[in-house]
């Protein structure tokens, strides 16, 4: 199969019931996307597919093909870190960092479904962040677990990002 991962083109021979999530890790050493519960419970494996945030843990990579796929390896590096990633190392939002990669990867995704409409890149999401409350942000962020419950710190990163 060949997928399109952080804009790059891999050509890889896995056993088509392989998921996204262990081919990210297994087979591309793409470890940011974490393994919490395997069963789409936890978020630790958010990715962004097309834009939207998927759980990577649950859907099949050969379904993938064609596809631009965005890991948190994608969204920025130490030197230049995406505004997503300096708001969380800003306001604190982790604690443990195990869930973080799977939150930011969320938390970018979710900022473009608030806009409701696919964006072109995943700097342009960030334009919808003003008009979310704090229990806004919360229920659209439901879907990834913080075992330390740095929740009000990853609230508080999403509402002021870029501010
Ligand atoms: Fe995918 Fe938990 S590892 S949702």
């Amino acid at each position: 199969m060949q997928l399109t991962i952080n804009g790059m083109s891999h050509t890889l021979e896995v056993d088509p019931r392989t998921t996204l999530l262990d081919v990210l890790r297994d087979h591309l050493a793409l470890t940011g996307s974490k393994k919490g519960c395997d069963h789409g419970q936890c978020g630790a494996c958010t990715i962004l597919v097309n834009g939207r945030r998927i759980n990577s843990c649950l859907t099949l990579a050969v379904m993938h093909e064609g596809d631009e796929i965005v890991t948190i390896e994608g969204l920025g590096v130490p030197e230049n870190l995406h505004p997503m990633q300096e708001s969380f190392l800003h306001h604190d939002g982790y604690q443990c960092g195990y869930c973080t990669p799977g939150q930011i990867m969320s938390a970018v995704g979710m900022l473009g479904e608030a806009r409701d409409n696919w964006p072109s890149n995943v700097t342009a999401d960030l334009e919808g962040r003003t008009d979310l409350t704090d229990a806004e942000i919360s229920e659209r962020m439901s879907g990834n677990l913080c075992r330390c419950s740095a929740y009000p710190n990853i609230v508080d990163a999403i509402r002021t990002v870029k501010d």
